[in-house]
């Protein structure tokens, strides 16, 4: 939540150039946004409400600096406004500061800020810290910053730069922060996430919880904010290219997310079939296991537990990120968590582990961004490979979950080789699957129920997981409401929603599950439901049918992206943006 992207470098670069590179980080928040620039014996600073995508400029309306920061907001405490946008600044500009996270105690801090003389204009966290680093600025940026993160509980990512002093401080705990090196020119660009600086450099460095970076035009040195120690810092090459990270000829990122599903289950599946075996013996041997995830990632997780009953007769639990604290004591040294995340920095889920980590258990991360939190705190990580997701929405993401998720319940059962064979088959059958005249077929269905208010999802199984996260794919973008159910619960309340032509979506598998989910549309139909089914073959219950390929266990992999188009079409022809549903950021770093 929030982007953050900094530059600081021997040559001045314009404004503008923190701008282009704000805008590819516009996914994490995009309610205001603002840039500082260090100018003369002042700071420049521009601030504003509203997506940062959309603002066009003159290049000459920015002057050139050596040291300029900017973030796009997600706003937590403090209404949308341009006061509360950041930079936030303390009077004449003396200490500038941007910040991702929440700080908890601000209230106290201001509190005792305000007795001492201390005047605040927004109604943020944030400008409480820029406040409380000048309580203790004396010259020595770096120093005054540490004593007052002493003094924060919280989770932050930070940027701050004073008047006059030449040097940008940047601080973590529990928010992302990364460094782009450029060697060569003695640049650092500085953001919430990669994309935002990779036509730059690929190299990168990231910091750690608990540390700081002080850069001025000597280099830059880390410090570890507790013992008050330097610290050596890794540069790592990261595998991500700018070509990846950009729309090209789609109109939207999720569209291209989409679509690019072609190509990434077989690219998920590309997995060290040694560590897979590894990771499956750790799985049968824990004692408690948990998936754990967030949105989109938790019904991922549970949709595994289902993968690990059925394949590989294994009972797996499964909590969102933000409920699993509540039973970590049935955590002890010998269990596992294993938490599904395509950012892997999503807060609730980096508590989870915190959570486990403290009662001794281990930890298997399955996440798309290399060296992120999560997989740097895990014992063992198995990346996604699904390449930048950028849509808020995830789609390609979550296809690529399920397939390792799936994957591992067949290790579990000693069956690598044929889950693999099956992830394989369902890989060539996504690849015919997204053709123009599929995309088509879908839209004839979004046009015909683009105004409903409200609309149903049945699955059992594995698929009831998957209707849960239809829903969730439906309401971000289409914003219309929409709830999953499992087939099987409908009788018991739910069925007194429908109503003549409501649409309800069965997500039907060549399975045991067939007869009984089809009887559960039959009760829909029988209400005057509109029966849209997602299935291998068509029934006579189904009003609209969108054919899936039959590919046995393995069918929640499938049945989902039709919905994602679906979404998507709805999103479209509802004049949303589908990229940047309202309220919502791709990366929620905050509890
Ligand atoms: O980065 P993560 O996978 O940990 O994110 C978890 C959720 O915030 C995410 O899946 C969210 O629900 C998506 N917007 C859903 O499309």
């Amino acid at each position: 939540m929030c982007g953050i992207f900094a530059y600081y470098g021997q040559e001045k670069k314009s404004v503008s150039m923190v701008i282009e590179g704000l805008k590819k980080l516009e996914y994490r928040g995009y309610d205001s946004w603002g840039v500082a620039a260090a100018n003369q014996d002042d700071f420049f600073i521009k601030k504003a409400v509203g997506k940062i995508g959309s603002y066009k400029y003159k290049e000459s309306d920015f002057p050139e600096s050596k040291m300029i920061m900017g973030h796009s907001r997600w706003a937590t405490h403090g209404g949308v406004t341009e006061i509360n946008a950041h930079p936030h600044s303390t009077e004449n500009n003396e200490i500038v500061l941007i910040h991702n996270g929440i700080i908890d105690n601000y209230l106290d801090i201001k509190k005792n800020l305000v007795t001492k003389g201390h005047i605040f204009i927004s109604e943020t966290d944030t400008e409480v810290l820029a406040h409380l680093i000048q309580e203790y600025y004396e010259g020595d940026l770096a120093a005054a910053v540490q004593k007052s993160l002493k003094e924060i509980k919280g989770r932050y990512a930070i940027l701050v730069m004073a008047k006059d002093n030449n040097k940008l401080i940047a601080a973590r705990r529990g928010s992302p922060l990364i460094i782009g090196v450029n060697k060569k020119n003695n640049e650092y660009f500085i953001a919430s996430d990669v994309p935002a600086f990779l036509q730059h450099t690929k190299s990168v460095i990231y910091l750690d919880d608990n540390q700081m970076a002080q850069i001025d035009k000597s280099g830059i040195i880390f410090k570890d904010l507790e013992t008050d120690k330097q610290v050596e810092k890794r540069v790592i090459e990261v595998s991500w290219n700018n070509e990846e990270a950009e729309k090209g000829k789609h109109k939207h990122f999720m569209i291209k997310e989409i679509l690019e599903q072609k190509n990434t289950l077989k690219k998920a599946i590309d997995q060290d079939d040694q560590q897979i075996i590894k990771i499956a013996d750790e799985i049968k041997k824990a004692f408690g296991t948990y998936l754990v995830g967030c949105g989109t990632a938790g019904k991922v997780c549970l949709t595994g537990t289902y993968f690990f009953a059925e394949i590989a007769k294994k009972h797996i639990n499964f909590e969102f990120g933000s409920e699993f604290p509540y039973f970590k004591d049935f955590i002890r040294e010998g269990s596992l968590l294993i938490v599904v995340s395509q950012s892997g920095e999503t807060a609730d889920t980096l508590e989870a582990i915190e959570a486990a980590k403290s009662k001794g258990a281990k930890i298997l991360a399955i996440v798309n961004v290399e060296s992120s939190t999560m997989a740097r705190e895990a014992d063992h990580t198995l990346l996604l490979n699904a390449g930048p997701e950028k849509a808020v929405a995830s789609t390609k993401a979550t296809t690529a979950q399920l397939a390792i998720l799936y994957l591992l319940s067949h290790a579990c059962n000693g069956g690598i080789t044929e889950g693999k064979q099956i992830l394989v088959r369902t890989a060539a059958e996504i690849n015919d699957m997204l053709n123009p005249r599929y995309e088509e077929h879908i839209s004839k269905l979004a046009e015909k129920i683009k105004s409903v208010e409200s609309m149903y999802i049945i699955g059992r199984g594995s698929n009831y997981p998957m209707a849960l996260e239809a829903a969730i794919k439906l309401q971000e973008v289409s914003y219309i409401h929409a709830e999953g159910f499992a087939g099987g619960e409908l009788k018991h309340g739910p069925i007194a929603l429908i109503t003549k032509g409501t649409p309800c979506i069965a997500l039907v598998a060549n399975d045991e599950t067939k007869s009984d989910i089809i009887s559960n549309a039959t009760e829909i139909k029988s209400r005057g439901g509109y029966i849209i089914g997602i299935a291998p073959e068509n029934n006579e219950v189904f009003d609209y049918w969108i054919k899936v390929p039959d590919v046995g266990t393995a069918s929640p992999i499938v049945n989902i992206i039709p919905i994602q188009i679906l979404a998507y079409q709805l999103a479209v022809l509802r004049q949303n943006n589908p990229d940047m549903p309202r309220n919502l950021a791709k990366s929620v770093t905050v509890k």
